[in-house]
């Protein structure tokens, strides 16, 4: 298996450029077969998720080629309705298809997809927008069958905000029969993007980033050409390193007004930040401890939480860290407080973090994607050398991770073991 290995505690300089947004591409590559026509994706970053979502769509039948930050995709040859069920098990997004394939095909059978270590992730909220516009559920105990010979536009209340239910019900409100209404809608910079893409080819969406987003369906949807956004998580996580490891680093190609509540909390908390129209730059700044809520956007994102607390680690003060997104998602700390943190786990959704420690390299496994990023920030701050194993969970949504990091002066290699 695969690992990092860091040495840390010098500071970082140069520029860093953030890629196409992984939570972008992913949906606009599954949107894509709502269509028969070819979909061009540009800034399309080359990490795991995408070549996975790549895989579950050539087994459909869709052509896939990749040019340099490119993908064609022509969905022409589109036959299956049901998705591997092996290769849906490694990629929750895969979710995502059930909409489209229930559009096209009429009938869509998937295997539950997993949950995964931030939480329970149910996908309750899809399959009852599904309903309401129209279609049949038959739940069976590792899978479902949705069926439906042509869908109906409805009015759709969600109990709950969900960033992937909005996207799905978007986009498959596009080829139902009348007028969609979602209320309620989560409005994260992704669902825009995947509006856009989906109103360039022929869909007629309005609202979207809003917490109301109309869809009036049509016949059919025309080929696509998108730019991908700039992935704000990627974008705020080398923020957090830069400032973690007291550099002057710039992180360029980002959007910054998709992080003002991320930037104003730092800057709150002492961070001392020069923000350009597309890029953010840090330089060595004496960080207070401070109380951040994760929250749905505009709010502090919940994929953010991990590389703050570590940063949080590095401030002067105590920090209260409340993740309300996910109940699983605090869980990597006992790793942090094994490099040297002192963090007190309040409950699962609250710890509270003594900052000013020392960290210390360690062997650590990457639980999830996010705190994967998050340790290896740690690692960059801690004296001595970090090893972090499963590290597939980190490549799952952050490409070139070991050149783009030496190339600000990270002592940062990929070794096997
Ligand atoms: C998206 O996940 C992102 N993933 C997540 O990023 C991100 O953390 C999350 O939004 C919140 O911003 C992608 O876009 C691929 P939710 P999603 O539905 O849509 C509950 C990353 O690291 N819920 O907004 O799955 C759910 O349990 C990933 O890139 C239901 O109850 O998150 C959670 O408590 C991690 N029933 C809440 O909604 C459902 O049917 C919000 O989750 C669906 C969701």
């Amino acid at each position: 298996m695969e690992k990092y290995q860091i040495t840390g505690s010098q500071p970082l300089t140069g520029e860093i450029r953030v890629a196409g947004a992984k939570n972008a591409a992913l949906k606009i590559l599954a949107a894509s077969i709502l269509s028969d026509k070819i979909c061009r994706v540009s800034n399309i970053p080359k990490i795991e998720d995408i070549k996975r979502m790549a895989e579950i769509l050539e087994d459909l039948g869709v052509k896939m080629a990749w040019g340099n930050s490119t993908m064609e995709i022509d969905p022409a040859g589109l036959k299956k309705s049901s998705p591997d069920w092996e290769l849906t098990k490694k990629l929750r997004s895969s979710i995502m298809l059930a909409g489209p394939l229930l559009a096209r095909f009429g009938e869509v059978t998937m295997s539950q997809p997993g949950g995964c270590i931030i939480g329970q992730r149910p996908i309750d909220l899809f399959l009852a927008g599904f309903k309401t516009l129209g279609a049949e559920l038959f739940e069976h105990n590792e899978s479902f069958t949705l069926k439906a010979k042509k869908l109906k536009g409805a009015k759709i209340v969600l109990p709950k905000i969900s960033v992937t239910v909005t996207e799905s019900l978007m986009m498959t409100a596009c080829l139902a029969e009348g007028l969609t209404t979602i209320i309620n809608a989560a409005m994260e910079p992704e669902i825009p993007a995947l509006a856009d893409y989906l109103n360039n080819c022929g869909a007629k969406i309005k609202g979207a980033g809003t917490p109301w987003i109309t869809i009036e369906g049509v016949d059919r949807l025309s080929a696509g050409e998108y730019e991908l956004i700039p992935d704000r998580i990627e974008a705020g996580s080398f923020i957090m390193l830069g400032l973690a490891t007291n550099s002057q680093i710039k992180v360029s190609n980002c959007r910054p007004e998709h992080l003002e509540t991320v930037l104003a909390i730092l800057k709150n908390a002492g961070a001392n930040l020069e923000i350009g129209p597309d890029y953010i730059a840090t330089k060595p700044s004496f960080l207070r401890g401070t109380e951040i809520q994760t929250h749905e956007y505009p709010g502090f994102p919940t994929d953010l939480q991990a590389p703050f607390t570590v940063l949080m680690t590095q401030a002067k003060g105590r920090s209260l860290i409340h993740e309300t997104i996910f109940e699983g998602r605090l869980f990597y700390t006992d790793k942090l407080t094994l490099m040297g943190a002192d963090i007190i786990m309040c409950d699962p959704h609250r710890v509270i973090v003594e900052g000013g420690t020392k960290l210390r390299g360690k062997k650590l496994e990457s639980p999830d994607l996010r705190a994967g990023m998050a340790l290896i920030i740690a690692g960059l701050c801690a004296e001595g050398e970090t090893i972090i194993d499963n590290i597939y969970q980190i490549e799952r949504g952050y490409a070139q991770v070991v050149p783009r990091l030496k190339n600000i002066g990270a002592k940062i290699e990929k070794i096997s073991g």
